[in-house]
């Protein structure tokens, strides 16, 4: 179980709770999400989830209700009741996913206060929760979003504002965005909203709450912020997330040591003739053998690099193996996994969990 030591006894913020969104699949993480739930992948050292429920908490946020499905057990079991985290958790799950704003009106029950902050469980980012809360307050909206300015807004859903903040529509990927905000995965929803969205099936909050709510005129406003903020959906977000976190660019009160180059875990082992760095993360009990560099990547618990591999923005899970000198940049090894000697992965290969690549077996050049 995870403590936030860096979070002292927060101010509260009155007639506020928060629930966070962890039921999806995590399709685009496989095979990692195999195992674990995106939310619950380790990032710097604890679950990618904690990093947000500390952020909840600092904002002075006490009761956190965690809409769950997709392997619904491991968050109770991970985080029981919060008391570790100084917050109340209370779990809600979905026999069958019903999207993010399904998700959202499944948990009604277990509200009670008039303003509910929501998060997408799979963002790490710098922003104050209660600032979006002020925003919220003083425009008397009746939702508000987090929007952040990224500089190729065509892979998201666009937003649209008034220059005082008033949004005017949901785009979602287009050729030529009138706008670089986009929606960043984090709303206060005045309560009674939530209770218009419709029961019992799937409902998307970007594809049909929102549009809905405009169309009838409600009040959705925006808030910009320019913290820190990544969304954690891909193997590569996911390492430059961790390596972020490691390297102090992104705050988080549940770093569980101090940032630096490297965050090595209880029991890992780094060879004196080894390079780790660029925000890498060396497991409980992991092993990076004599001449081995491990750049920018996460090393999961248990996991082991060989001599003079060489491991650049790559993901080893729990138990992966990765023989002498082979090559892996950009490449994902699922649990258990074994990449023989001399083998080279890039470009965002991924190794399903168990499977062993014989020694020399995979090339991407053929330069041996
Ligand atoms: P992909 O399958 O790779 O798209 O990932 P995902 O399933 O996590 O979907 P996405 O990244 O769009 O989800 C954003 C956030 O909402 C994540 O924290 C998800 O766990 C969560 N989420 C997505 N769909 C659901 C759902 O149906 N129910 C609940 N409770 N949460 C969801």
């Amino acid at each position: 179980m995870d403590s936030c030591p860096g979070v002292g006894p927060a101010e509260s913020l009155p007639g506020v709770e928060a629930v966070v969104l962890v039921g999806g699949l995590g399709t685009r993480m496989r095979p990692l999400t195999l195992s674990a739930p995106k939310p619950m992948l380790p990032t710097a050292g604890v679950p990618l989830l904690t990093h947000l429920l500390g952020r909840i908490r600092a904002a002075g946020v006490r009761h956190v209700v965690l809409g769950t499905s997709y392997r619904a057990e491991v968050f109770a079991t991970h985080f029981g009741d919060g008391t570790a985290l100084g917050l109340e958790l209370e779990y809600v799950v979905e026999e069958q996913p019903l999207g993010t704003a399904g998700g959202i009106r499944n948990v009604v029950s277990a509200l009670t206060e008039p303003d509910v902050l929501v998060f997408n469980g799979d963002v790490l980012s710098g922003l104050d929760p209660a600032e979006v809360i002020q925003t919220h307050r003083k425009a008397g909206a009746d939702v508000t979003l987090h929007l952040v300015r990224v500089p190729d807004p065509r892979a998201f859903g666009c937003v649209p504002t008034t220059p005082d903040g008033q949004v005017l529509g949901f785009l979602e990927k287009t050729d030529d965005p009138p706008t670089d905000l986009i929606n960043a995965g984090c709303y206060v929803f005045r309560r009674e909203v939530i209770d218009s969205i419709p029961v019992g099936r799937a409902v998307s909050v970007e594809r049909e709450t929102f549009p809905g709510l405009l169309a009838a005129g409600a009040h959705l406003q925006a808030h910009v912020d320019a913290s820190y903020w990544l969304d954690l959906g891909t193997p590569a977000a996911y390492v430059q997330g961790s390596a972020d976190l490691v390297r102090g660019l992104v705050p988080s009160p549940a770093l569980p040591g101090p940032v630096g180059e490297a965050l090595l875990l209880p029991g890992a082992s780094v060879h004196p003739d080894a390079r780790v760095g660029g925000g890498s993360v060396v497991g409980a009990d992991a092993v990076v053998q004599g001449g081995a560099q491990v750049f920018g990547s996460v090393l999961m618990d248990r996991a082991q690099v060989g001599p003079g591999a060489d491991v650049q923005r790559s993901v080893l899970g729990i138990g992966a193996r990765v023989g002498a000198g082979a090559v892996l940049h950009d490449a994902v090894v699922g649990d258990g996994a074994v990449v023989g000697a001399r083998c080279e992965l890039r470009e965002g290969l991924r190794v399903w969990p168990g499977v062993v690549l014989p020694d020399n077996g995979v090339r991407f050049s053929a330069d041996v």
